[in-house]
């Protein structure tokens, strides 16, 4: 018999100079328990594509398979859309990273 309780970990969100915590569960996006917790993370599309809610994770795991707006390598990188964002651990991250996503994709593209 498997145990079906989705384990719960505690994310700490900086956004605009400010440290939020609150508690994730491994089936819920830190999106959705950031808004539980009365957080306003910027978002828009909620399917992974857009990049508004970008951020970056600085500890802990996460599990993003449909992050489809970032590239493996940035994934790799720490960088996570939280809106199809799921925690696999206590987790440390900064929220509104759109523009530094958005750099460090395209950058290299500008002159
Ligand atoms: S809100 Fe569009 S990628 Fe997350």
């Amino acid at each position: 018999m498997s145990d079906s309780t989705p384990a719960v970990y505690s994310i700490t969100l900086e956004l605009d100079g400010e440290r939020h915590q609150f508690q994730c569960r491994e089936n819920q996006t830190v999106l959705s328990a950031a808004d539980d917790a009365g957080i306003a993370v910027p978002s828009s599309c909620c399917a992974g594509v857009c990049t508004t809610c970008a951020a970056r994770i600085q500890e802990g795991e996460v599990h993003q398979p449909d992050a489809m707006g970032v590239k493996e390598d940035l994934r790799k990188d720490g960088y996570a859309l939280l809106c199809v964002c799921f925690p696999r651990s206590d987790l440390r991250a900064a929220a509104g990273q759109e523009d530094a996503l958005y750099q460090a994709q395209f950058g290299q593209y500008q002159s």
